[in-house]
């Protein structure tokens, strides 16, 4: 039975109550459901709000990873420290209210009126119109997410170049030599239950380098990032890290930066940073939280407690007969980036194999460009939050969460990104922090043909 309605000509539409249950009187005009919105004409809707619940869940999963995506990018660039808090607040803003009025207009103007927006003709008003189309870009980068999610967690495993990786977690809570109560105290989110702040994770990672001398198979390099000294988390656990990484006899410790993040921590570098040990040296790039921390001090202070720098500049490490080249790239926030243009040129056997430090995993094109074997970096702290089946929603990138850790192969260059020691927010679910021992290893040369 199909009920039509006009206008002007005396016809007298039935109460609600006389419409049988499943048939749904619909308006020449705005479609609508809601009893106390009027209505300016009739014919018929096969549509119910119900049908809009999995359409608008799958819309609300977009609209957090739309204004996520906003907040990685905005991180990952180079933006002044407070013009980076005012684009997360106010991303955070939008992230509540949006829904929130949403809700609120849905109750005024009633389900109908947002059913007709999605209308070609006659052309909606702007209002309707507008959340009509927000609701169905934030549906679409939901299902865009969801399949990228599948491609990078279910369809592809890791690069080929990961002979084989293992890790331990380690509670550091309360461990190691303490010279006063004060090292072992903590900003009270530390103690959350669940927080995995002071949970290492000691993981290990061998890696074939396709073009790595045969000699320096086995090199080890242990990949630290992240400390963000703040005294949130207490020096003991940073000592305790130190004592674990020169425990590993690693032949080279590589530092990604963000290592200061308050300048009265610059005291802490001798004692925690001058304490590290490799025979091919403790090297180091900075990262953005260093240049807001005063970075040309916190450089100096490295410097001066043994460490290497190489930030913006390349040098040559002799290693078991063979030459490796360490080059820093602190972009985009401490120009330049090495200039690679004298660098020794590849010899016959493909050597010397070149190896960049990186903060950010973005400069991942140019260490490409720049024909590296590998890159280590670090700013994406694994996200330090990771919701089970989704991952990381807030990685500082213009990648989004596309690098937020591991082993990621794009010849020529394999990068490792590690989820880092700490982090300036001192809360960390489901993401402990990492301290990585890189295994290289050279790849094995074809057996001989009979
Ligand atoms: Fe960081």
């Amino acid at each position: 039975m199909i009920y039509r309605f006009r206008r002007g000509h005396g016809a007298v539409p039935p109460s609600r109550e006389a419409i049988p249950h499943g048939i749904v009187p619909h308006v020449l005009g705005p479609v609508n459901f809601d009893p106390r919105a009027p209505s300016n004409g009739a014919t018929r809707s096969h549509a119910h709000p119900t049908m809009l619940i999995p359409i608008l869940l799958v819309a609300t999963l977009g609209h957090v990873l739309l204004w996520a995506a906003v907040v990685n990018r905005a991180h990952g660039v180079n933006l002044p420290r407070v013009a980076g808090h005012v684009t997360s607040a106010l991303c955070l803003l939008l992230l509540v209210t949006i829904p929130l009025l949403f809700g609120g207009w849905i109750h005024v103007a009633g389900w109908g009126t947002f059913l007709a927006a999605f209308r070609l003709w006659p052309v909606p008003a702007p209002g309707p119109m507008l959340a009509a189309l927000y609701v169905s870009v934030c549906a679409a980068v939901a299902v865009l997410a969801l399949a990228r999610w599948m491609w990078r967690n279910v369809m592809s495993g890791p690069p080929s170049v990961v002979r084989s990786q293992h890790t331990r977690i380690l509670s550091l809570r309360g461990v190691g030599e303490a010279v006063t109560s004060e090292e072992h105290a903590h900003h009270f989110l530390v103690h959350l239950p669940g927080n995995q702040m002071l949970h290492l994770d000691l993981s290990e990672r061998a890696i074939e380098v396709p073009r790595l001398p045969a000699a320096l198979d086995g090199f080890s390099i242990v990949h630290l990032s992240d400390f963000h000294f703040t005294g949130r988390v207490g020096k003991a656990y940073f000592r305790e890290v130190v004592r674990l990484a020169n425990q590993a006899q690693p032949d080279l410790i590589a530092l990604t930066g963000d290592l200061i993040d308050s300048p009265r921590c610059l005291d802490w570098i001798p004692e925690i940073f001058g304490r590290l040990h490799a025979p091919h040296g403790v090297c180091f790039v900075l990262g953005n939280h260093d240049l807001w921390s005063g970075y040309e001090r916190v450089r100096e202070a490295l410097i001066g407690s043994g460490l290497i720098n190489l930030g913006g500049r390349w040098l040559v490490v002799e290693a078991r007969g063979e030459s490796l080249v360490l080059a820093g790239n602190e972009l985009p926030w401490i120009a330049p980036a090495a200039d690679m243009r004298d660098c020794p040129q590849r010899d016959s056997r493909g050597g010397p194999v070149r190896i960049v430090l990186s903060h950010s995993p973005d400069q991942l094109p140019w260490a490409q460009a720049h024909d590296a074997d590998l890159m280590l970096a670090g700013h994406t702290h694994g996200g330090q939050v990771r919701f089970p089946l989704l991952g990381p929603l807030l990685t500082p990138s213009r990648k989004g969460v596309a690098y937020a850790s591991g082993v990621f192969y794009a010849p020529p260059t394999i990068m490792h990104v590690t989820r880092g020691v700490s982090g300036e927010f001192p809360l960390r679910l489901n993401c402990p922090p990492e301290m990585a021992r890189l295994v290289l290893h050279a790849v094995e040369p074809d057996p001989p043909r009979p």
